[in-house]
């Protein structure tokens, strides 16, 4: 049961890895620590074998007495190759047998150790060769190694449940820990689905990564609460767009029929029909051009065009309207300045802001269109003596349907999209789009496309 939540789990392979590790740290220790202390007492032994199996110390007893004194009284034997014991000190009553491997295998000049229990207590055995047939047997108790290799496994033993104990306790606080973010985030998204889209993860310290995925979250869900306010925005947008030329249109239609009326009356209705239907055909299109650049279906036809000719012929189109609008269109261009970009696409996007500052911008008042080239850009400014944007407005005015003046706007034909349209055209080359205005002064655009650019759609 326990191991299909994630904290039982953790808490298991933690500790198997916490178990395993102090296992193999044991094992590592203990072998370490009993070949060094095995190794001691080989030591030893050997050094009193060397010592009483010098010159004449072999055959002589008492002089062999007198070196085993060193050797902690240990038991000491002298025996032949056919394994007769010649010298023997401190002899016991207890059996001894005589391992006649070891001395053939000494006396081919290697000194032999063998560990022996008698009484449940175990012995060193050394077979040291003295000469050609004679080797030299000392013994040593192992007590004091046992004793401390006992000890050893009994701090082991003793240790290993506490540790583990710990282990379990840790990983279960651990894991704890971080479900507490996994279970917040869950009880994020069930409020979310219930619809309450202003809730957001507390983020506690966590941990940097932990953090950042929690941030994350909070953000996505701020987005999607964005994009679902705007879609919803957008469409009561589109709809009310959609509906004002409709209901005029409709109001038209009724009027004229309500009685018979003479062809040049018709005629008028008609008029103003067209203008109405214009605006629908305007909105729509618009409309459809976001729509695609939204969904990444608009590619740009790149090619290399002279930025002057591009602005000339954007600007002949407003000629005549400038004349009857009392405007004046100043032009200062920098000669042989190329860009490489979608011609048709951009002289939309100035046309769109040359149409704006015509549009607000009083009789008597002026366009001024600037091109100069900025190292690796080409910076294209329109700025007008027009009635300026509230500063307040200004970071609104390239969202779809945006408008300072929305009455005004539809009487100058305005679907408020142009700006949105044009600022995803200067995005879609790689290039930024700025505003400057006052109030009453004029406004300022500024357009900073660079001269190479890759595709960025
Ligand atoms: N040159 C300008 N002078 C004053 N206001 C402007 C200018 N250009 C844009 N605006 C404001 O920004 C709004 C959005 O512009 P735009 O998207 O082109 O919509 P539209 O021209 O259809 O009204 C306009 O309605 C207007 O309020
Ligand atoms: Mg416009």
């Amino acid at each position: 049961m326990i191991f299909k939540t994630f904290r039982g789990r953790f808490v298991f392979v933690s500790s198997a890895v916490v178990s395993l590790l102090i296992i193999v740290f044991a094992i590592f220790i203990y072998s370490s620590y009993s070949k060094a202390l095995m190794e001691a007492i080989d030591r030893s032994l050997l050094l009193v074998a060397k010592k009483g199996s010098a010159g004449e110390a072999a055959s002589d007893p008492n002089i062999s007495v007198e070196l085993l004194k060193i050797a902690n009284n240990e038991f000491y034997q002298v025996i032949t190759r056919q394994g007769k014991v010649t010298i023997a000190y401190l002899e016991s009553n207890y059996p001894w047998p005589v391992n006649r491997k070891l001395i053939d295998s000494a006396l081919k000049g290697l000194p032999q150790f063998e560990t022996m229990t008698y009484k449940s207590e175990n012995y060193r055995i050394l077979y040291y060769p003295v000469d050609a047939d004679t080797v030299l047997r000392a013994r040593k108790s192992q007590e004091s190694f046992d004793r401390a290799v006992t000890e050893l496994k009994r701090l082991f033993l003793f240790s290993f449940p506490p540790l583990l104990m710990i282990s379990l306790i840790l990983g279960w606080v651990f894991a704890g820990k971080m479900l507490d973010l996994v279970r917040k985030m869950k009880l994020l998204a069930e409020q979310i689905r219930q619809g309450k889209w202003d809730k957001r993860l507390a983020l506690e310290s966590y941990g940097k990564e932990i953090n950042e995925l929690g941030l994350i979250l909070n953000e996505m869900v701020d987005n999607i609460k964005r994009s679902m306010e705007s879609q919803k925005r957008f469409t009561a947008d589109v709809s009310h767009e959609i509906r004002s030329p409709l209901t005029s249109l409709r109001g038209n239609i009724e009027v004229a029929l309500r009685k018979k009326r003479p062809p040049e009356e018709y005629e008028e209705v008609l008029r103003n029909n067209l203008s109405d239907v214009i605006r629908l055909t305007r909105l729509t299109d618009n409309l459809l051009f976001l729509s695609r650049a939204e969904n990444k279906i608009l590619a740009l036809r790149r090619q290399w065009f002279d930025v002057k000719h591009m602005l000339e012929s954007v600007i002949e189109g407003f000629r005549e309207k400038a004349m009857v609008e009392g405007l004046a269109i100043i032009e200062d261009y920098q000669n042989e300045l190329e860009l490489n970009g979608d011609i048709e696409l951009l002289e939309q996007a100035f046309s769109n802001i040359i149409d704006n500052g015509m549009k607000y911008t009083p009789r008597g008042g002026s366009i001024t269109i600037k091109s100069r080239e900025e190292g690796e850009v080409v910076k294209i400014s329109v700025s007008d003596t027009g009635i300026g944007i509230p500063e307040d407005q200004i970071p609104h005015i390239f969202e779809r349907f945006y408008r300072v003046d929305r009455e005004q706007s539809r009487r100058l034909g305005g679907t408020g999209l142009g700006l949105a349209i044009t600022h995803w055209i200067i995005r879609a080359h790689n290039g930024e789009i700025s505003v400057t205005s006052t109030v009453d002064k004029g406004t300022e655009f500024t357009i900073t496309l660079p001269k190479l650019t890759e595709i960025s759609i």
